[in-house]
């Protein structure tokens, strides 16, 4: 399938080079392409510059973010969560409508400093601010609770963790189902329809919490039946 992924921070480069490994053709969507391939640094000091990641990563195109979208049935929302209405907005409705459009970002406003806060009300989520702006869409929400090593590489933490799933479309859900069970998930749990998100969204304050207390990222949620 071919996948284009919205945003070129450590959400999407990680899923790009393992959907690439599983067969699939990838593309990345960024606001400037010039301007992502001339940086010298990137947003987190542990990634390597956009350019030297993508020339070891052949495989994965590189597009402004409304070719990246037009060109794949399937669209990841990997863009810092408090500018991705602004980032879709930018690929535009027409774009995205009848797609697929996972999203994993977490409404989290970092320009007071780290630890980020969440700037939605619990009766909100950013998958539903997604869904309402761009009625078309096919949205479902996952992956936004756990690392992106945790995303690409399940065994990275010892012990079994939960993907949530939520969104309106069960075909929808049932294809990115497949998509991360492909990576190598298998506790997967569906939450019900999009409203269902601000339940993982919700998480990460607790995340936040979890990981100071810990020391680490090394750890995961999962729900014991
Ligand atoms: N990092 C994690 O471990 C993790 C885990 C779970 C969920 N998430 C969520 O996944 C999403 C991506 O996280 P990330 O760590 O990969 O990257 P990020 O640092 O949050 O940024 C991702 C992308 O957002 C775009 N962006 C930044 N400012 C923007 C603006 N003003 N307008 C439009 N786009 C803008 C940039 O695109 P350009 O290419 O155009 O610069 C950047 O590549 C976030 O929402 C995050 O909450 C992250």
């Amino acid at each position: 399938m071919r996948i284009a992924i919205l945003g070129t921070g450590g959400v999407g480069r990680a899923l790009a080079s393992q959907f690439v490994e599983h067969g699939h053709e990838v593309v990345l969507g960024t606001r400037d392409v010039a301007a992502t391939l001339s940086r010298t640094t990137s947003a987190s000091s542990h990634l390597p510059c956009f350019a030297d990641w993508y020339a070891e990563n052949p495989l994965v195109d590189l597009a402004s973010l409304p070719d990246a979208a037009s060109s794949a049935p399937l669209v990841v929302n990997a863009l810092e969560g408090s500018h991705a209405l602004e980032g879709l907005a930018e690929v535009g409705a027409a774009r995205l409508a009848g797609k697929i459009l996972i999203d994993t970002a977490n409404p989290l406003d970092f320009s007071r400093g780290r630890p980020p806060f969440r700037y939605l009300d619990a009766h909100d989520s950013l998958a539903e601010q997604i869904q309402r702006s761009f009625p078309a869409a096919r949205v479902v929400k996952t992956f936004s609770t756990m690392t992106t090593e945790q995303m690409v590489n399940p065994m990275s933490v010892p012990g079994l963790f939960t993907v949530f799933l939520s969104g309106d479309d069960p075909e929808a859900k049932r294809v990115v189902a497949d998509l991360i069970s492909e990576l190598g998930h298998w506790d997967l749990l569906d939450l019900g329809d999009v409203t269902t998100a601000r339940a993982p969204e919700l998480l990460l304050p607790v995340w936040i919490q979890l990981r100071a207390a810990l020391g680490t990222s090394d750890f995961n949620f999962r729900v014991v039946r």
